[in-house]
Formats: C-alpha cells, sequence, structure tokens
C-alpha cells in the first residue's frame, strides 16, 4: 500500500555529492537494517509476480545480490549470480558495456538458465539501465524468457525504463528529481 511505500522511503538516506560532487546517493542500508522494512521491501518487489510460476531470480552483484535470495525464496525459485569479471569458476556469457567513463562487464554461467526458464532480474537501483542492459542481454544469451526486472528504487528522468524496454519494469520507489525527499 501506499502507506507502506512511505515508510519504506522514509528508511531511504539521502547523501549529497556522493560518490562525486553533483551526485545526489540514495542509501538503502537504513531499510536493510529495519527487520520490517526489509521484509516489506522484499514483498514489494515479488508483489507483481506472485503466482506467476518463476523459475528463476537473477541479479548482479552486490546489491542486487541483498534482495535476490530473499525474492527467490519468496517466489520459489532458484538464484542466478550475475558477476563483475573474474570471480566465475565455470564457463561463462560476457557482456561489456559503456560507462560515463570507459566500459564495465558482467558475466553469468552458460548453465545459469535453461532455454525458456521464466526468470526475474532484481536490483536495488535503476538509474540509466546499463547494469540491467547487460543483465538481460546475457539471460537472452541463454534464452531464458524475461517475464520482468524488479528494482527497489527507480531514478525516473534517467531513462532506464525505456531503455530496458520491451522487458517490463516494476520498481517499488520512484524518484522523479533530485530534491524530493520531502513526498
Ligand atoms: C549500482 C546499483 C545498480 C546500478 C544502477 O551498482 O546497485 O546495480 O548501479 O545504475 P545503472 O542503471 O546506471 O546501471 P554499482 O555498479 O554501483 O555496484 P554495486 O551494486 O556493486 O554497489
Ligand atoms: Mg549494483
Amino acid at each position: 500500500t501506499q502507506t507502506d511505500t512511505k515508510n519504506l522511503r522514509r528508511l531511504v538516506r539521502d547523501i549529497p555529492d556522493y560518490p562525486k560532487p553533483g551526485i545526489l546517493f540514495r542509501d538503502i542500508t537504513p531499510m536493510l537494517v529495519d527487520p520490517e522494512a526489509l521484509h516489506q521491501a522484499t514483498d514489494a518487489l515479488a508483489a507483481p509476480f506472485l503466482g506467476q510460476k518463476i523459475d528463476i531470480i537473477a541479479a548482479a552483484e552486490a546489491r542486487g545480490f541483498i534482495f535476490a535470495a530473499p525474492l527467490a525464496m519468496k517466489l520459489g525459485a532458484g538464484f542466478v549470480p550475475i558477476r563483475k569479471p573474474g570471480k566465475l569458476p565455470f564457463d561463462f556469457h560476457s557482456f561489456a558495456y559503456e560507462l560515463e567513463y570507459g566500459t564495465d562487464e558482467l558475466q553469468m554461467h552458460v548453465d545459469g538458465v535453461k532455454p525458456g526458464q521464466r526468470v526475474v532480474i532484481v536490483d536495488d537501483l535503476l538509474a540509466t539501465g546499463g547494469t540491467m542492459e547487460a543483465c538481460c542481454r546475457l539471460l537472452e544469451k541463454c534464452d531464458a524468457e524475461i517475464v520482468g526486472c524488479s528494482f527497489l528504487i527507480h531514478l525516473v528522468p534517467l531513462g532506464g525504463e525505456e531503455r530496458l524496454s520491451p522487458h517490463k519494469v516494476h520498481s517499488v520507489l520512484q524518484y522523479e528529481q533530485d530534491d524530493d525527499e520531502t513526498e
């Protein structure tokens, strides 16, 4: 409900000029440390996918992992880790993507998902969508069926949802601009 999300929103701490001047960091650690809020956040991430027969929850390290395992248990699904380079011991798919300065890369085991398996991908935050787009590309290489992408926080003006189209984007808390913490 609206009351629940207001409660969650109050537990996101705004840190100006972190990690660089001009960036407003949305810090979720006050939410994570609160047992009821952590439970609520997991329930809200799962809500649109209840009863939908989800096989796998996929997530990119590090902050995606926080929600992935509880979400998998809630939806009766397994979990597949998507990792930064140099961490996976078996054969993997790789996808490199552009950052503001330089490139980044994510990897997933080739047998992480079987063709046709129904996957939800979760992350703490949708900004430009680069991270989630990389996750989608990796799952597409395995011929997974991407049922949707679920985020705790969506920074709407950054255009991530458009970038992920046509995949379905669900978010628990939406932020329209840098200074709307009064909402
Ligand atoms: C953060 C966040 C998302 C991503 C969102 O991860 O956890 O994964 O950025 O940004 P985007 O939509 O522009 O890709 P980060 O790469 O900072 O690493 P972390 O999860 O390991 O902290
Ligand atoms: Mg991340």
